[in-house]
């Protein structure tokens, strides 16, 4: 038997809503790793592409969506990653917009987070005895962004922003309308209700980790408008992962040139040694 059952994989694709597959690869394997902190949210697959470079896919709330936001077992989810041999995260995520300028169907690479999470979400791996405190200030990859960036023009039917806070609300309820303007006055751009903790763990177990957001909605704050109903947000988003898939195709051969020169890891392999604070034995 071979010491690994399936390839290394380095690049992964967490799907949000609307996203539970990827199309146009070669399907390799599913595994159904169990970690430590439990199973992930769903089997993991592993797939290639026509030049052999393997990429794994996980459905953050399963290929049936099945569990909400605060039910994403996201420290199993990055652990599995992470013992697949994962070094970069490409997340995709439905989002809220909280700017007229980014309009539904629009794509959004998020530079910075607000957390509105109530804290029942388990987001570190450093506890019990061994505590460590992660470097977060910038929490996404410059790295993946770039690579991401330089193939906006492969989107259709909306424009692509860059540089925005994201804010990460609880749910699964929708944000009152008085919330949806104390988050504007943040200087929050987007909502959402899954970028944590999963980026916080993926910089915890030292992955390369960046958000692409798809906005299907305008959240609840014009004037005007009607508040955000789940269909609007369902029909935006089947429309917005057609251009996901697109997308993903475009990048996959700058983030093997990234993932392969090592360039994804700089600052980051190695980082967590240096937060540890409890004295080795
Ligand atoms: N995901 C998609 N639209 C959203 C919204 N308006 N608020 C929070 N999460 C969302």
């Amino acid at each position: 038997m071979p010491a690994h059952p399936h390839p290394t994989v380095k690049i992964a694709v967490i799907g949000g809503s609307g996203l539970y597959n990827l199309e146009g690869l070669t399907h390799v394997t599913e595994v159904h790793p169990d970690t430590p902190w439990g199973k992930p949210s769903d089997a993991i697959t592993i797939a290639k592409t026509a030049s052999g470079l393997h990429i794994a896919f996980l459905a953050r709330h399963g290929r049936g969506h099945y569990l909400t936001p605060s039910e994403v077992p996201a420290r199993a989810n990055i652990a599995a990653l992470k013992a697949l041999g994962v070094e970069a995260i490409i997340a995709f995520s439905a989002v809220g917009s909280l700017r007229e300028e980014l309009k539904p169907r629009d794509f959004v690479l998020p530079s910075q987070i607000i957390d509105r999470t109530k804290g029942i979400r388990p987001s570190t791996f450093f506890e019990d005895g061994l505590v460590a405190h992660a470097m977060f200030a910038d929490p996404f990859s410059a790295v993946l962004e770039q690579v991401i960036w330089d193939q906006r023009g492969v989107i259709e039917g909306g424009d692509f922003h860059r540089q925005k806070t994201l804010i990460c609300m609880e749910g699964p309820q929708f944000s009152t309308r008085a919330e949806s303007h104390m988050y504007r006055s943040f200087g929050a751009d987007l909502i959402n209700m899954s970028v944590l903790p999963e980026a916080k763990l993926a910089r915890e177990a030292e992955i390369a980790y960046q958000m692409i957001c798809m906005s299907t909605d305008y959240d609840c704050w014009k004037e005007h408008e009607v508040a955000v109903t789940v269909e609007a947000v369902v029909a935006n988003f089947k429309a917005n992962s057609n251009n996901a898939q697109r997308l993903l195709a475009a990048i996959l051969p700058g983030l093997e040139d990234v993932v392969e020169n090592g360039k994804t890891l700089e600052g980051l392999k190695g980082s967590m040694r240096f937060a540890c604070m409890t004295a080795p034995e």
